[in-house]
């Protein structure tokens, strides 16, 4: 999308189209600032009621002045929020793309730098398609923003921008595409992005020999080969601790020997969803060149079933030599994961580490799929990364780690079993995390919920959502991280 900022409408250009934003207002949307030469045009519309302001509202009104269409943009409630600026804007992109307008003017006269960067996320957010299997409506391919330029900033969106779309391209692709081994190459394709950037695949065979037996059993019902990929972002000081990014890469999901029926396995193909936003994360860190270390790490494999499949009621010896006695072959993500960690535990030094996983069906039961859920026993970076949040609109809620139910993970014949039933199961999946976990800080996110939409919803298009990524960059940016 090409970007052009310019200080004033020029009344002798012909625009296709100009979005003007109103807050919903005690009679009749008020305007957020006036534009007197476009007032009459939409005042009439404001007195008859026809348009309130309502958030996410557009209203399409055809002028006789040179400009084809206004929009008036509804923001609802006058709020400091920027989410009412990204919701707003991402509304008036999809209708806008729904008629197919590829060209659209939008008025930021009187609004701060945050609502503006609220309107450039919202229009970023909603401006992605992925077409592949079928035509979507076209993109917008220009906008002309009117007011202070704020050409720098929404050039740092589009970085960040990139990381939310690779994201999603991953998520939205299928899963017999999206394999261990792809997801490999993508982030070996990550090398050529940066010299600071090296990139480690372990394959099966490396796999064994290191033995990481967890995601070893979990590839055994399938036909592909497992992965574990690590990708080093060298931004900091040398010498400097990384943070480690571990995600959940299972490519499908279809529960293996403790199957899954039809209804559960349809949206597995985003089970790799966490190893996307790791991914993603990377390449919105290197566009951005952020000064720090950071290794994002993928742990990978298709969760399927067949002859080869590992067994419920047989044990698995971990790389951290902790052994698992399998009670449901569904809870395949935490072994994935807690190899991992041992994994970044032993060669990778991190300063702390932050997985995230679409782990568990419980925390959608718990929060719904807008929340994403935190667990932490580190105050500091809880504090932290909830302040990155706040920032970037994706919603998050800390969970407690109760200790008291880690009892639920008991086995008789190894050291911990892999699943504990249904209750509390975000919470008891957490559990047998940071039995991995060791003294390095750790935070687990639970991204089941908010990762995927069947439809469109809010600023998201439908399917992926990228959630994670902006995020993930709003806390790394921060100087005291
Ligand atoms: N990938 C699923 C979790 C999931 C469910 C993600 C729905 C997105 C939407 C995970 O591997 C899983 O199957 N978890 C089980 C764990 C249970 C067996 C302890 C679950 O949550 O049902
Ligand atoms: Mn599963
Ligand atoms: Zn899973």
């Amino acid at each position: 999308m090409k970007a052009v900022f310019v200080e004033k409408l020029n009344k002798k250009d012909k625009y296709p189209l100009v979005a003007v934003p109103f807050y919903k207002g005690k009679k009749q949307a008020e305007e957020c600032f006036s534009v007197k030469e476009l007032k009459e045009q939409y005042d009439p519309i404001l007195k008859l009621g026809d348009f309130k302001g309502d958030q996410g509202a557009i209203h399409f009104l055809y002028p006789d002045n040179g400009i084809c269409r206004l929009a008036l943009v509804g923001l609802g409630d006058k709020l400091k929020d920027q989410n009412t600026f990204r919701k707003g804007y991402a509304s008036l992109v999809k209708k806008c793309r729904a008629n197919k307008i590829k060209e659209i003017v939008v008025l930021l006269d009187g609004f701060t730098e945050e609502q503006v960067e609220g309107i450039f996320d919202g229009i970023l957010s909603m401006n992605y398609r992925f077409d592949l299997y079928k035509k979507s409506l076209p993109l917008i391919e220009k906008v002309t923003f009117v007011g202070k330029k704020h050409n720098d900033l929404f050039e740092e969106k589009e970085k960040l921008f990139k990381g939310v779309y690779l994201t999603r391209d991953l998520v939205n692709e299928n899963a017999d595409q999206v394999t261990p081994s792809y997801l490999a190459k993508v982030a070996k394709d990550l090398e050529k992005k940066s010299a600071k950037v090296k990139t480690t695949i372990l394959d099966k065979k490396k796999l064994e020999k290191e033995k990481m037996g967890l995601l070893l059993a979990v590839s055994r019902g399938s036909s592909i080969e497992p992965r574990l990929i690590t990708v080093e972002y060298h931004g900091g000081k040398k010498g400097e601790k990384p943070i480690v990014l571990i995600g959940k890469g299972i490519t499908y999901d279809t529960g293996g020997l403790s199957l899954k029926p039809t209804s559960g396995m349809l949206d597995m193909k985003a089970d790799m969803g966490g190893a996307g936003c790791v991914l993603g994360t990377m390449e919105a860190l290197i566009n951005l060149g952020i000064k720090k270390n950071v290794v994002g790490v993928v742990t990978s494999a298709e969760n399927s079933i067949d002859g080869n499949s590992y067994k419920i009621g047989d044990v698995y010896k971990s790389l951290s030599g902790k052994s698992v006695e399998i009670n449901n072959t569904d809870a395949e993500g935490r072994l994935a994961l807690a190899d991992a960690i041992e994994y970044s535990n032993k060669y990778l030094n991190p300063k702390c580490i932050i997985d995230l996983a679409t782990l568990t069906g419980g925390i959608l039961v718990a929060l719904g799929d807008e929340v994403t859920g935190l667990f932490t026993d580190d105050d500091k970076l809880a504090t932290q990364l909830e302040k990155a949040s706040e920032k970037s609109g994706e919603q998050i809620w800390r969970m407690p780690i109760h200790a008291d139910y880690r009892k639920l993970l008991d086995s008789e014949i190894a050291d911990i079993v892999n699943s504990a039933g249904r209750n509390a199961s975000a919470i008891t999946a957490a559990l047998f995390l940071k039995e991995f976990v060791g003294k390095t800080p750790w935070v687990h996110f639970d991204i089941a919920g908010p990762a995927f939409y069947d439809k469109p919803r809010g600023i998201y298009p439908t399917q992926a959502t990228g959630i994670g990524v902006k995020l993930l960059i709003e806390f790394l940016k921060k100087k005291d991280v």
